[in-house]
């Protein structure tokens, strides 16, 4: 009878137990253990009839798996020895063979190749939600002006739109950061063995072209030794997370009563147990906050493989939870912000009444003064002189009178009036700016390449 321990278990060896959490794999796992044993048949390394056993006891154990009633053992260590294990006591001596030409080392390295191809699939979907919500968000407040800040002060004036889309962007750079990770993660391990290669005549183009390789690895010492592919996808995770936390401040302030720009729908927010009026943000606050566990996941995976010398070291081992718990929180806080931007009440009068303060055209006026023959430099220090002694004043700077305006710059004409939030939004109408036909031109552009991307 086979043996499927790999050591004499004692309480202190549960410190080596991954089947708690690598059970994940399973499905993966199984999948590649068919291909594998298929290809032995087909190569001739097992009979044929052994081949045919194998995956049809494999499917049993998925089945059981699925069914919940497959019992994991924490002294058979991992998923692998757990599901061969069972798959002995199912169909006897052929199961035995079934780890010809192979490692566990190049078998968890398909695994989780394998599963982290898929996390990326799921992950894609997300995001593709995502930007389809924020761009839902836009067309339906496309004339909404609000100011653009700089160092969170009033700046100049933008389309909601135009804020909108540029998170747009930044999950666009990130579901192609993922799919360029997908793309490296996908080559197959198997055939790598321990470290070395196998001495048998194995198929692995066969069995890449099975389980939907791009390829095969072309050094069976990398291929079991590196974990790159995680990292890359980590590091891609706590990017996107970044952007998501970032959007998540924004809709912290932005429903406060300080800005009061939007209100988020019931589901998302929550009360207080002491304070009856509060509707916190709390999903947009944990969104922020869980960005610090991904960051966390991407730093250990580096640390954890800084020092190893080549090939496998168990150490490697510690790469799996973290990559779960990212694939959850990312997924999770995706899902989340879909539903936020889904429930918004956007308070377009508020932010109108926010954008007219006419600081916010200082820039303007300046721009103003340069049309008529002023070096921009110049208009620049008129302008804020003149805010400066509005302020002083505690008027704005539209409440100057035009002869206000001249004592500091005789180049001021009463067209200066035609100065406004809007005229400063249509002014900037190059390649990206904020003015009202180039943001209905993105907007456009933002749908197509959804529909390219799937989304
Ligand atoms: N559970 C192990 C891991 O995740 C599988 C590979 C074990 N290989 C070994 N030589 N002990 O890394």
């Amino acid at each position: 009878m086979a043996d499927y321990t790999t050591h004499h278990f004692t309480a202190a060896s549960r410190y080596t137990v991954s089947v708690g959490y690598d059970r994940r794999l399973y499905a993966h796992d199984i999948e590649a253990s068919m291909a594998h044993a298929r290809m032995l048949g087909r190569q001739g390394i097992v009979s044929k009839a052994d081949a045919k056993a194998i995956v049809g006891g494999l499917e049993d154990v998925r089945r059981e798996i699925e069914a919940g009633s497959f019992v994991w053992r924490d002294e058979l260590e991992d998923l692998h020895m757990n599901i061969e294990a069972r798959l002995h006591e199912l169909i006897g001596e052929p199961a035995a063979r079934l780890h010809t030409a192979r490692s566990r080392n190049d078998q968890v390295a398909t695994a989780t190749r394998m599963y982290v191809r898929s996390a990326i699939a799921e992950t894609d979907r997300g995001l593709r939600q995502l930007q389809d919500a924020l761009v839902s968000v836009a067309e339906a407040h496309r004339d909404a002006i609000m100011p653009g800040y700089t160092h969170l002060q009033r700046a100049q004036p933008v389309l909601f739109a135009h804020h909108l889309l540029a998170y747009f962007e930044m999950f666009d750079r990130d579901a192609e950061r993922f799919s360029q990770a997908a793309r490296r993660a996908s080559v197959l391990p198997l055939g790598a063995g321990a470290l070395a290669g196998v001495p048998y005549p194995i198929d692995r183009e066969w069995v890449a072209g099975e389980l939907g390789f791009d390829g095969v690895s072309a050094n069976s010492m990398d291929a079991v030794a590196d974990r790159d592919y995680i990292v890359e996808f980590l590091a891609a995770a706590a990017i996107c997370m970044m952007h998501c936390s970032r959007l998540a401040e924004e809709l912290v302030l932005w429903s406060s009563a300080e800005f009061g720009f939007v209100h988020l729908g019931s589901e998302w927010v929550t009360g207080s147990s002491i304070m009856p009026q509060k509707r916190n943000p709390d999903f947009a606050e944990l969104a922020r906050g869980k960005t610090g566990r991904v960051y966390g996941s991407l730093v250990a995976l580096l640390t954890v493989l800084k020092g190893l010398p080549l090939a496998y070291n168990r150490d490697l081992q510690e790469d799996k939870e973290g990559l779960f718990d990212t694939v959850d929180t990312l997924g999770a806080t995706l899902d989340a912000f879909r539903g936020m931007l889904g429930s918004i009440e956007v308070d377009e009068a508020r932010m109108a009444a926010a954008a007219q303060d006419s600081a916010l055209l200082a820039t303007d006026m300046a721009d103003y003064l340069v049309g008529k023959g002023v070096a921009f430099r110049d208009a620049h220090a008129a302008v804020g002189a003149l805010h400066e002694a509005a302020s002083a004043r505690g008027v704005g700077l539209g409440e100057l009178s035009l002869e206000e305006l001249r004592a500091q710059s005789p180049a001021f004409e009463a067209d200066v009036a035609d100065v406004t939030a809007r005229s400063s939004l249509a002014a900037r109408d190059v390649e990206g700016g904020t003015a009202p036909s180039r943001v209905a031109d993105a907007l456009k552009q933002a749908r197509k390449r959804l529909e390219a991307a799937g989304g």
